[in-house]
């Protein structure tokens, strides 16, 4: 794609940031520039609803301050406080994340994308989000919200469009000054535009819907940990008669959910892992 005209870069800047000065959310963690706070956030929202994650945030926030007291977390009281947020493989990842921040980073995350990538469980995105939002560095990433914007100022009616021809506009747009309050911004106009009409994510080539939850393997692993969180050694037997998942998926997900290092076998009991 052609660079774009500066006329054309200042009038998409202009309307991003005219609805942020209307219409910014006031955001828990956009109270903070403390890069703890921050990385808990942008993975809870990885893959949970801004409101959920509002009602979770203070909360986890108070049981786990800094990474110290989330690389000390036994396991059952982690998984009682992400109760809720669904994805539970995000809390084990972030807690492996602190004991490497603890162990090899003086317990505090390095302000370098590329050793960012390095950590357990942080991507790309994770990482441009943690330096524009704790250390207000001008880089370039790319999350559901921000790519809508861009689809809808700049792709309309393109399908099949590709995060590679996306990504040059990011960096022709980027506001280098303040790149914090950039994508505060863009995240509030792709919320925007996500609940006015059709989707334009549906033009992206990476495209994929959420699957559907009813009888999913990822409500059985919900649902297992959950009765699991309670306290007491379940057998399979009780876990489904706890979790009213059929006995053949119940099966197969203890076994996955035993691979993963959430739970272990005591005997023919199951507990959650400390
Ligand atoms: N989704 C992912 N990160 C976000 C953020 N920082 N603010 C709002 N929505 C988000």
């Amino acid at each position: 794609m052609n660079p774009l005209a500066p006329s054309a870069v200042q009038a998409f800047r202009k309307r991003i940031n005219a609805h942020y000065r209307a219409g910014g959310r006031d955001l828990p963690w956009r109270n903070t520039e403390d890069p703890y706070r921050i990385l808990v956030s942008e993975v809870m929202l990885q893959q949970t609803q801004v409101e959920r994650v509002i009602g979770k945030y203070g909360e986890f926030l108070a049981a786990f301050p800094d990474f110290p007291a989330l690389a000390a977390a036994p396991l059952p009281r982690l998984l009682r406080i992400w109760q809720g947020m669904g994805y539970n493989r995000r809390a084990l990842m972030l807690r492996a994340l602190a004991r490497t921040v603890v162990a090899d980073h003086q317990g505090r995350l390095p302000a370098d994308p590329e050793i960012l990538r390095g950590l357990p469980g942080i991507g790309p995105y994770t990482a441009g989000a943690i330096m524009a939002f704790a250390f207000n560095r001008a880089v370039v990433f790319l999350d559901t919200n921000i790519r809508r914007v861009y689809l809808d100022a700049f792709f309309p009616g393109r399908e099949k469009v590709r995060d590679a021809e996306i990504l040059p506009l990011l960096l022709q747009t980027l506001d280098r000054r303040n790149p914090r309050r950039w994508y505060n911004a863009l995240m509030d106009y792709g919320a925007l535009l996500k609940a006015g009409r059709a989707n334009p994510n549906q033009r992206s080539a990476h495209y994929a819907r959420q699957g559907r939850f009813e009888n999913s393997d990822r409500q059985a692993r919900g649902r297992i940990l959950k009765a699991l969180v309670a306290g007491s050694p379940l057998s399979a037997a009780g876990i489904v008669r706890a979790t009213g998942v059929e006995a053949a998926r119940v099966e197969k997900n203890l076994l996955a959910l035993e691979r993963e290092a959430f739970i272990e076998r005591k005997g023919r009991r199951y507990v959650l892992r400390a």
